[in-house]
Order: structure tokens, then C-alpha cells, then sequence
């Protein structure tokens, strides 16, 4: 399983320093198998070192230049990064991303050989209107994107059970997953309020082959009940 852990615009330099070496400490009993993402952000990056892969929830798909308040390969590389989340749905709907900055963006850190996690999911207005449709926009989200790149691994993230308490049934991530791994033969994340009470269930489901946590991944205890489960 793959447990990655999204804090969004939470924590600072401190407290993750802080966040990092208790969770490493505890890392020392998780299945050696298993992989532990985190992404901070940005101004609490470092040089971290231990059992797990710090990422960047965004960048700006230059070396350097002239994008007043972004970051470039230039500044990930000083902690040397190569993992990004691409396309996460607050981007996409808060910051106004298009689905052709995010294959910009995609096409550009995939040149640079950056492990991708890319991020899709629909809102509850087409949920409700069942699976077909639900395919029909997460498939629209591949738009541009090269599906057989090496390093790249989806998040399926309802956007209806993000930070909502509100998780996808079972039934729901079985038949998205099962669809999913159809169109591309890559891990695939659920996200979407993950908490020690739903990650045995979830974590069963053949086609998860790993989890994208925000709320729970805020504190090393509510992390590890889920890397740990
Ligand atoms: P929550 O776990 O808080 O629902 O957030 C999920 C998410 O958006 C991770 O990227």
C-alpha cells in the first residue's frame, strides 16, 4: 500500500520538522513494502531523510524565470524533489486550473522524470448520476495526459468526500477502482476523508493500491492509524 499524506496549506517549517521525526520513529514497524509520501508545503520543505518520499503539492512548470510567486524546478531541486501532485481538484476548481495547464504541467515534470501523482475526481452532480457518467468526466481528466508514463500513479478523490466526513462507499471505490485500472494499469490512490475507522475496508479493495490522506494525515497519530491499520 502507498499512504500519502496531502496537509494542503497546513503546518509550518516547525511543525512538520516536528511531524517528520515522530513519524519516522514510528516508521520503523510499518510493512516494509508499503510507501509513505508526504507533502508538506512548500516553505516547510528541507532535506529530509528516512523511510518515506517528501513531495511538493505544486510548482510552476519552468526552471526559473519571471512567475511572480511560483516555485520552479530550480527551488525544488535545492531539497531535491521529484515528486508532485498534478491536478488536485482544489487547484482545479479554487486556483482555476485548466485541464490544459495541468497537461502542461504534467508533460513538463514528466520530462524531468518527477514520479506524478495525478489527482482526478467528480463533483456530486454527476455522481449522482451514476458510474458511466462519472467515467466520462474522470476519463476527460486524461486529457493530454500520458497514461504509460513511467513514474505515475492516480488519485481518484471524489470531490463530494474530500474534508466533507463523507466517504465513497465501498461499493463506489470498487467499481471506480475496477474501471479505472481498465483505462490505465497504474497504482491507484483512493482519496476522500480516509480515517482509521474506514481504512480497513478500503485498504482491502482489490484495485486501492494506496491512499491520499488530508485531514487525517494533520497528526502523526491519525497517520499512523492508517499506515500502521
Ligand atoms: P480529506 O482526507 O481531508 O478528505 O482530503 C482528501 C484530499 O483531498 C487529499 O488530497
Amino acid at each position: 500500500m502507498i499512504y500519502a499524506a496531502n496537509f494542503k496549506t497546513n503546518h509550518t517549517r516547525k511543525s512538520t520538522e516536528n511531524y517528520i521525526e515522530d513519524l519516522q520513529r514510528h516508521l520503523l514497524n510499518k510493512n516494509s513494502e508499503d510507501r509513505v509520501l508526504i507533502f508538506p508545503p512548500l516553505t516547510a520543505l528541507d532535506n529530509y531523510e528516512g523511510d518515506f518520499t517528501v513531495g511538493v503539492q505544486n510548482a510552476y512548470p519552468v526552471n526559473n524565470g519571471a512567475f511572480t510567486g511560483e516555485v520552479g524546478l530550480e527551488q525544488l531541486a535545492e531539497f531535491n524533489i521529484n515528486t508532485i501532485l498534478i491536478g488536485h481538484s482544489e487547484r482545479r476548481d479554487i486556483l482555476n486550473e485548466s485541464q490544459e495547464d495541468v497537461a502542461k504541467k504534467f508533460a513538463f515534470f514528466k520530462e524531468q522524470g518527477f514520479e506524478i501523482i495525478y489527482c482526478i475526481g467528480e463533483s456530486l452532480e454527476v455522481r449522482e448520476q451514476g458510474l458511466e457518467a462519472v467515467m466520462e468526466h474522470l476519463l476527460s481528466q486524461f486529457e493530454g495526459i500520458d497514461t504509460t508514463y513511467e513514474h505515475f500513479m492516480v488519485a481518484y478523490e471524489p470531490i463530494w468526500a474530500i474534508g466533507t466526513g463523507r466517504t465513497a462507499s465501498v461499493e463506489e471505490i470498487t467499481s471506480t477502482h475496477d474501471a479505472l485500472k481498465k483505462v490505465v494499469n497504474k497504482p491507484l490512490l483512493y482519496g476522500g476523508s480516509v480515517k482509521g475507522a474506514n481504512i480497513a475496508e478500503i485498504a482491502a479493495i482489490e484495485n486501492v493500491d494506496g491512499v491520499l490522506v488530508g485531514g487525517a494525515s494533520l497528526k502523526t497519530e491519525t497517520f499512523l492509524e492508517l499506515v500502521l491499520h
